[in-house]
C-alpha cells in the first residue's frame, strides 16, 4: 500500500483491548471507564481476517497494543496465529509490563518478537503517583523475564515529566546502561481535554533529558529502523541505548509507514488524524474481502501528510490513548 504522498504502508499496529490495569496520568482521564465491553470487540477470527488482507496488501510488521493487551484473553493464540499469516515478518507488542513475567515465555513462543514495556521510574512511590498502582516490582520483574526468555528487543518507554520524573533521567539511563536496555523518552502528546489539563503543569520537552544525559554521555545516532518516531542512539562504551520521541515536532511524518486499528474497530491513518474508516461494521455486514482490501487501500491512499498539533489554528480530534493504541 501507498499513500498519496508515496509512502509506503507496512506497519499495523492494533489495539486489542482498552482495558488497563493502570491508570497512568498521561493516558486515562480522571473516573475514566473503557466503553468497550469484551463483547463489543473484534473477535480473534475477525481480527485475524482483518490482519490476513493487511498482510495481502503490504503490511509486514504488526504491533499490538492497548490498554494492556494482556488483559485481552486468548492473546496468545491471537500472537500465535498472526506469526503464521503468509507476509507477517515480526509481530511486536507494547505492554505496561505488570502481568509480564507470568506470560513472557508463552509469548515468545507464540512467536512474538519485540517488547516495548513502560516505566517512567525507578521509584516504586513514584510508580504508585503516575499509575495509580503499588506495581512497579511486577514491572521491573517483567522486564527482567523477558529479557531472560530472549526477546530480539526490549524497549523501555518513559514519558518525561516535570515534578515527577525529571530528576530521575540520569538513573533511568544507568538503568538502560546496567540491563542493556534501550530506553526511550517520550514527549506527553495532547489527546484529549481532560489528561490535557494535567499535561499544562508537566509537560517537558525532550532536549531537556538529551542535555541531562549528554552531560554524562556521548551519544553516537544509529537509528536500525528510519520509519520509527524516535531518534535512538548508543550510549558510547556501553551496551544501553537512549532514544527520544518528540511527537510534537512532526519530523517522523514524512517517514511514516503505520496505520492503526482502534479497538473499535475503525482504522485511523493518522495518530492525530480525522481520517478513519469502519471495519468492523464493513466486516459484519458480509462484505467480500476484496471490498474490504479496496476500501482500506483508498482510506490509507488519502492519509495526511503529517500532524498540526504545533499549530493552534488547525483543529484535531480528541481520542483516548487506550482505544487507538499510542
Ligand atoms: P517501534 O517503532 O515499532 O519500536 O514502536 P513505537 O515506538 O512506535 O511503539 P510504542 O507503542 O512503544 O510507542 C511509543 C510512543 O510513540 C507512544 O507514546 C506512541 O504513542 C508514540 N507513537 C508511536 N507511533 C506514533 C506516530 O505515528 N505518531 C506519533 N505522534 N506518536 C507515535
Ligand atoms: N503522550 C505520550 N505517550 C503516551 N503514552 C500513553 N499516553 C501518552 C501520551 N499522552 C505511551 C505510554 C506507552 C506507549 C504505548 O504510549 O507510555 O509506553
Ligand atoms: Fe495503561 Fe499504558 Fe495507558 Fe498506562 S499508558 S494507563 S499502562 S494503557
Amino acid at each position: 500500500m501507498i499513500d498519496q504522498f508515496g509512502r509506503h504502508i507496512t506497519y499495523l499496529r492494533i489495539s486489542v483491548i482498552d482495558k488497563c490495569n493502570l491508570r497512568c496520568l498521561y493516558c486515562v482521564p480522571h473516573g475514566w471507564v473503557n466503553r468497550n465491553r469484551f463483547a463489543d470487540l473484534l473477535t480473534n477470527e475477525e481480527l485475524l481476517a482483518l490482519a490476513g488482507i493487511f498482510a495481502e496488501l503490504g503490511i509486514r510488521k504488526i504491533r499490538l497494543t492497548g490498554g494492556e493487551p494482556l488483559l485481552r484473553p486468548g492473546l496468545v493464540e491471537l500472537i500465535a496465529r498472526l506469526a503464521a499469516l503468509p507476509g507477517i515478518e515480526q509481530i511486536a507488542m507494547s505492554t505496561n509490563g505488570v502481568l509480564l513475567a507470568r506470560w513472557a515465555g508463552r509469548l515468545k513462543q507464540a512467536g512474538l518478537r519485540r517488547l516495548n514495556v513502560s516505566l517512567d521510574t525507578l521509584s516504586r512511590e513514584t510508580f504508585a503517583l503516575v499509575t495509580g498502582q503499588d506495581q512497579w516490582q511486577d514491572v521491573v520483574a517483567g522486564i527482567q523475564a523477558a529479557q531472560a526468555e530472549g526477546f530480539e528487543a526490549v524497549k523501555i518507554n518513559t514519558v518525561l515529566m516535570k515534578g515527577v520524573n525529571d530528576h530521575e533521567i540520569l538513573p533511568l539511563v544507568e538503568f538502560a546502561i546496567a540491563h542493556r536496555l534501550e530506553l526511550r523518552f517520550i514527549e506527553w502528546m495532547p489527546t484529549n481535554p481532560f489528561t490535557n489539563t494535567e499535561r499544562e503543569d508537566r509537560f517537558l520537552s525532550n532536549e531537556t533529558a538529551q542535555a541531562a544525559i549528554e552531560q554524562r554521555y556521548r551519544l553516537i545516532a544509529d537509528d536500525p529502523d528510519p520509519s520509527s518516531p524516535a531518534r535512538s542512539f548508543r550510549i558510547e562504551g556501553t551496551g544501553g541505548r537512549v532514544g527520544f520521541i518528540n511527537p510534537l515536532s512532526n519530523y517522523f511524518c514524512a517517514r511514516c509507514n503505520r496505520v492503526r486499528l482502534k479497538v473499535n474497530g475503525r482504522i485511523k491513518t493518522c495518530l492525530h488524524g480525522q481520517e478513519e474508516l469502519d471495519l468492523k461494521t464493513l466486516l459484519r455486514s458480509g462484505a467480500p474481502r476484496e471490498a474490504i482490501a479496496r476500501e482500506i487501500a483508498t482510506t490509507v491512499f488519502l492519509r495526511p501528510e503529517q500532524h498540526f498539533l504545533n499549530r493552534a489554528d488547525v483543529a484535531h480530534r480528541d481520542f483516548v490513548m487506550t482505544e487507538v493504541g499510542g
